[in-house]
């Protein structure tokens, strides 16, 4: 296969190494290798035109390389600018000749430019992580949007801000909210980001978890799986929340809750799981205790207000490649992760492949759904199909080498029955 022709990334001779990765990481992806091979014989994608803003990572790669193999006229873009991984970037411009606009590190110019790079493709699909492809779409009032047959979003906050254009009747097509797929949150963001954000932050810092004060911020599916992660490590964890419900379900998981002020007072780790703004401000910064380590692993970089912890800062050393030690007035020092970015993907290598084997298989199969439903699906934000989540929930035990039991039909008349009682 020769190489894409267009595309915008650090370097090319960096693809060897990016290849030898996608294919390790392919190799832990069975439910999209049975996809791919399903689809380089039905091609359900044949010629179609598909754009994706994702995290340019092995998994993405593999995401990529199953779309193509239906068919698809596929390229990328980042969702991130630190998470790209730039030898990934590099194999798939050479070795599969998809298109990518993606280099780690990228300014923000730099991240729009490669937004509207996607864009010029002309897709009539978009793939989301963040929504900033459909929400420049929409910003830029794109004459694409009336071809476009829909796209799919793949986090929390992608979700949270596709249904607000929704509720305001601006989404302009409509989207498929793989995040809420039962194969997907319950998988991805709970074992995927537990595993994944606690390797970044020990990659990051090389620091010792057992025995420390670690601090999650936001009991969703992403907290919980931080918090049970980092209970196994030895830390004495302890939930901030806003959400009375998912207080109480943290502290029926056994875990210490309290305000975050309060937290902050004790906490050697601090991280923030909750797709929302300023979560780490300066009424932490100004009770922090000398060397806390601070991080993010939701998805935007504004859940710590970095702006504030520089501005009451005397002094800035970077004693690590991905920590900022900022110097108090008082003598106390604080150290942010990787500027606030996503700790997971921008100090370590994001999701195990395993687990981004189910997110992105049902990132395939809705592509799929809504070319084939073209026409038939409001301009909304729409669930996955149940069938394809339960589909991809099967075949993900399948390749497991597990099997479960099934219903007698005496069970199945049982369940739908209101007439027995006692
Ligand atoms: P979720 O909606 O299940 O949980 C968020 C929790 O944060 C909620 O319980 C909410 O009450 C709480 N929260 C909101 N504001 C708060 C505040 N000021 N203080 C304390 N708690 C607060 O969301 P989920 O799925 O856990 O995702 C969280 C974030 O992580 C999102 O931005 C999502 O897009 C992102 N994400 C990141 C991944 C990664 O690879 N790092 C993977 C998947 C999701």
């Amino acid at each position: 296969m020769s190489a894409a022709s267009d595309f915008d990334i650090k370097d090319l001779q960096l693809a060897g190494a990016g290849l030898a990765r996608i294919d390790w990481a392919f190799a832990q992806m069975p439910v999209l290798q049975q996809l791919c091979s399903c689809f380089e014989n039905t091609q359900p994608l044949k010629g179609v035109r598909v754009s994706g803003c994702l995290h340019i990572t092995t998994e993405t790669a593999n995401l990529a390389r199953c779309l193509r193999a239906g068919g698809a006229d596929v390229v990328l873009c980042a969702s991130n600018p630190l998470s790209t991984q730039d030898d990934v970037a590099a194999a798939l411009v050479k070795h599969f000749a998809i298109p990518v606009y993606a280099i780690r590190g990228e300014g923000r110019d730099t991240y729009y430019q490669h937004i509207d790079a996607v864009i010029a493709h002309c897709p009539v699909l978009t793939l989301d992580d963040g929504a900033d492809l459909v929400g420049t779409l929409h910003r830029t009032e794109s004459p694409l949007l009336k071809d476009m047959q829909g796209g799919t979003e793949e986090t929390t906050t992608g979700v949270i801000r596709l249904r607000a254009m929704a509720a305001d009747g601006a989404l302009k097509f409509p989207v498929i909210a793989v995040n809420d797929a039962n194969s997907k949150h319950l998988f991805d963001n709970r074992y995927g980001t537990g595993q994944s954000a606690l390797d970044g932050i020990i990659r990051a810092t090389n620091c010792l978890i057992a025995g420390s004060t670690f601090v999650v911020i936001g009991y969703g599916w992403c907290g919980k799986g931080l918090a049970m992660r980092a209970k196994g490590h030895g830390a004495m964890v302890v939930v901030c929340e806003v959400d009375p419900m998912r207080a109480l379900e943290a502290a029926m998981d056994g875990f210490t809750v309290m305000p975050s002020v309060a937290a902050a007072q004790e906490a050697d780790f601090m991280v923030t799981l909750t797709g929302d703004k300023h979560v780490i401000d300066r009424q932490h910064f100004d009770v922090m205790k000398d060397g806390c380590i601070i991080a993010n692993s939701g998805h935007f970089d504004v859940e710590i207000n970095v702006a504030v912890l520089e501005g009451m800062a005397s002094g800035i050393s970077y004693p690590r490649s991905e920590v900022a030690e900022y110097a108090m007035q008082d003598g106390r020092t604080v150290r942010l992760l990787c500027r606030g970015r996503l700790v997971n993907l921008a100090a370590a290598e994001g999701h195990p492949a395993s687990v981004m084997d189910m997110s992105f298989s049902n990132q395939a199969l809705s592509l799929v759904y809504l070319k084939d439903h073209h026409g038939q699906l409001s301009n909304a934000v729409h669930g996955v199909p149940a069938a394809i989540d339960s589909q991809v929930a099967s075949m993900k035990l399948a390749a497991m080498g597990m099997s479960i039991d099934a219903l007698t039909a005496e069970q199945s008349q049982y369940l739908r029955c209101w007439h027995q009682g006692t």
